[in-house]
């Protein structure tokens, strides 16, 4: 493993296929103490003009903790054959099993913040902004019927891609 810096606006990334197709690990903590989840919502762009990411996520995740208490948080992708590692850690809580240990992902420390040794890559993001989302705030009602049964109405991250990493293996 070796991860070298890249500038992300020169990869070749297509959001919808890196981000809904391929998914990816959100995490947040140190390489000690962290906890990571499946994403395959989210998005990559500019705003404020700085290079973002938005991650979605939902009240009740042991994620949202870490990113909560936490100045980074960092997006981990794979290539497919870590999918069912990817499964696990979107269908299991890491308050109940120990992700790593059931995936045998490696977390590694980039720039103080947790990465996996598999990944591809490795964004290394600052929190900006955090907003929860409000069902009076959905214009078309059907994404509240079909989404929030529960109201667990997701909270908005945006985080700016401030280092990105590829990994040469
Ligand atoms: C493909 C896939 C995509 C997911 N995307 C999201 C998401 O964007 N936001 C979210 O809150 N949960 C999402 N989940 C569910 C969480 O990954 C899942 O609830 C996970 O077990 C939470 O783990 P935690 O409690 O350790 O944080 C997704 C799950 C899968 C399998």
């Amino acid at each position: 493993m070796s991860f070298t810096q890249t500038d992300i606006t020169k990869e070749n990334l297509n959001p919808f296929e890196t981000i809904g197709n391929k998914w990816f690990l959100v995490s947040a903590g140190t390489k000690d103490s962290f906890n990571s989840m499946t994403a395959s919502w989210g998005f990559m762009g500019v705003m404020w003009g700085k290079n973002c990411v938005i991650t979605t996520i939902r009240p009740q995740r042991y994620t949202k903790e870490f990113i909560d208490k936490n100045e980074y948080f960092t997006f981990s992708f794979f290539s497919d054959e870590y999918k069912d590692a990817l499964r696990f850690c979107g269908s299991h809580s890491g308050r109940d099993v120990d992700k790593m240990e059931c995936t045998g992902l490696t977390p590694v420390d980039i720039c103080g913040q947790v990465g996996f040794e598999q990944a591809e890559m490795v964004l290394v993001c600052k929190k900006l902004y955090v907003q929860e989302m409000k069902p009076q705030c959905f214009t078309d009602s059907s994404l509240i019927d079909k989404n929030y049964p529960q109201e667990d109405y997701h909270i908005a991250y945006y985080g700016e891609i401030v280092k990105a990493f590829v990994n040469n293996k």
